[in-house]
C-alpha cells in the first residue's frame, strides 16, 4: 500500500509520522510546494524509523510522478486559520490549492481514495470530489474525529478518567455548528448524563464547537497533533479493512433527509472508502441542530459554486 500525503506543513508531516510509527502501509509520499522542506521532513521521520521500529519508508518531493499509483491521498495543503479567522475566510485561497491538487494526484494515481483535512472543510471536500470525478465513497473530509476527540478529552479531564472510556459521537459541519451529541455519549458504557452536572456538560459541549479557536488563540495557527493523529486512524481503519466506525464528512444522498450536501455523519470505513453510512435515529432537538449545521455548510458551498473556479 502506498499513502501520499499533500502538504507536508504541521498536520501533513505529523499524518506522515503517525503513520509510519504504526507501520501499515509500505511507502508514505510527502508532497508539497516546498519540496525541500517536504523532503527534510520525510527523512527525518524516516531516521527515527530505526529508534521507533517501523519500516515504512517516507519520501518527500514536490514532483507528482513520485505518487504514481497511490491507494490513499490525504489532502492537507492549504492555508491554516490565524488568530480571528474562521475556517470560512479560508475558502478563495484553499478552494484553488485543493482544486489544483486533487487534478495533479489524478494525473497519477488512477481511482484513489482520498481524505481531505484541509480548511473549510466540508467544502474542501466537496471541492475534491468535484475536481476528482471520484465515486462519492472515495472522498471524505477528516473533522468528525478530531471535534470528537476534542470532546472526549475535555469529558476526560472533567471526570477525571480515561479518555479510553469515553465514547461519543458528534455530527454536522467542521464549524461552530458542529452537533456533540450527549445522548449518544457513554462513559465505559455508563450514559454521561448520569456521571455530569446538566450545567458542566453544556459548558463542554460549548467549548468543544470552538475548540479549533481555542487552539489557534493559544498558538497563532491552527493544532495538527490530534488533527494529524485523526486523519491516519481514517488510512489505518481503510488500510486494514476494520470497519471502524467513525464521523466523517461524505457526501449525503438521501440519508439523514439531506442531499448533495457534504456533512459529518458516522460511516463505517473500509478497504473501499466510505462502506455504510449510518443513520442514527436523531429526536427533534438534535434532529433541528443538525439541519442548522447543514445550512451553514450550504452556503458556503454556495460561494464555492459562485467562485467558479
Ligand atoms: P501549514 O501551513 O503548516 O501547512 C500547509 C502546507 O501546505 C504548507 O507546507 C504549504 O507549503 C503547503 N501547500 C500550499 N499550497 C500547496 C500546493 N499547491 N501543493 C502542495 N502543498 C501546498 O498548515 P497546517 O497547519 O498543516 O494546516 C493545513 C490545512 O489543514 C489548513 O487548511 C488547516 O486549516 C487545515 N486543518 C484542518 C483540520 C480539520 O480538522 N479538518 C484541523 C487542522 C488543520
Ligand atoms: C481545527 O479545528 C482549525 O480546523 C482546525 O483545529
Amino acid at each position: 500500500m502506498k499513502v501520499t500525503v499533500v502538504g507536508a506543513g504541521n498536520v501533513g508531516a505529523t499524518v506522515a509520522n503517525v503513520l509510519a510509527h504504526e507501520d501499515i502501509v509500505k511507502q508514505v509520499v510527502l508532497i508539497d510546494i516546498k519540496g525541500d522542506m517536504a523532503a527534510g521532513k520525510a527523512l527525518d521521520s524516516w531516521q527515527q524509523a530505526p529508534i521507533d521500529y517501523y519500516s515504512t519508508s517516507l519520501v518527500g518531493t514536490d514532483d507528482y510522478k513520485l505518487t504514481e499509483g497511490s491507494d490513499i491521498v490525504v489532502i492537507t495543503a492549504g492555508l491554516p486559520r490565524k488568530p480571528g479567522m474562521s475556517r470560512d475566510d479560508l475558502i478563495a485561497t484553499n478552494a484553488k490549492i485543493v482544486n489544483s491538487v486533487t487534478s495533479s494526484i489524478l494525473e497519477y494515481s488512477d481511482d484513489p481514495i482520498i481524505i481531505v483535512v484541509s480548511n473549510p472543510l466540508d467544502v474542501m471536500t466537496y471541492a475534491a470530489h468535484k475536481a476528482s470525478g471520484l465515486s462519492d465513497d472515495k472522498v471524505m473530509g477528516m473533522a468528525g474525529i478530531l471535534d470528537t476527540a476534542r470532546y472526549r478529552a475535555f469529558l476526560a479531564t472533567e471526570l477525571d478518567v480515561s479518555p479510553k472510556d469515553i465514547q461519543a459521537v458528534l455530527m454536522g459541519g467542521h464549524g461552530d455548528t458542529m452537533v456533540p451529541l450527549p445522548r449518544y455519549t457513554t462513559v465505559a458504557g455508563i450514559p454521561v448524563t448520569e456521571m455530569i452536572d446538566p450545567a458542566k456538560l453544556d459548558e463542554i459541549v460549548e467549548r468543544t464547537k470552538f475548540g479549533g479557536g481555542e487552539l489557534v488563540k493559544l498558538m497563532g495557527t491552527s493544532a495538527w497533533y490530534a488533527p494529524g493523529a485523526a486523519a491516519a486512524q481514517m488510512v489505518s481503519s481503510i488500510v486494514k479493512d476494520e470497519n471502524r466506525i467513525f464521523p466523517c464528512c461524505v457526501k449525503l444522498n438521501g440519508e439523514y433527509g439531506m442531499k448533495d450536501i457534504f456533512l459529518g455523519v458516522p460511516v463505517k470505513l473500509n478497504k473501499n472508502g466510505i462502506g455504510e453510512v449510518i443513520e442514527l435515529k436523531l429526536n427533534n432537538d438534535e434532529m433541528d441542530l443538525l439541519k442548522a449545521s447543514a445550512d451553514h455548510v450550504k452556503q458556503v458551498m454556495d460561494v464555492f459554486d459562485n467562485m467558479s473556479l
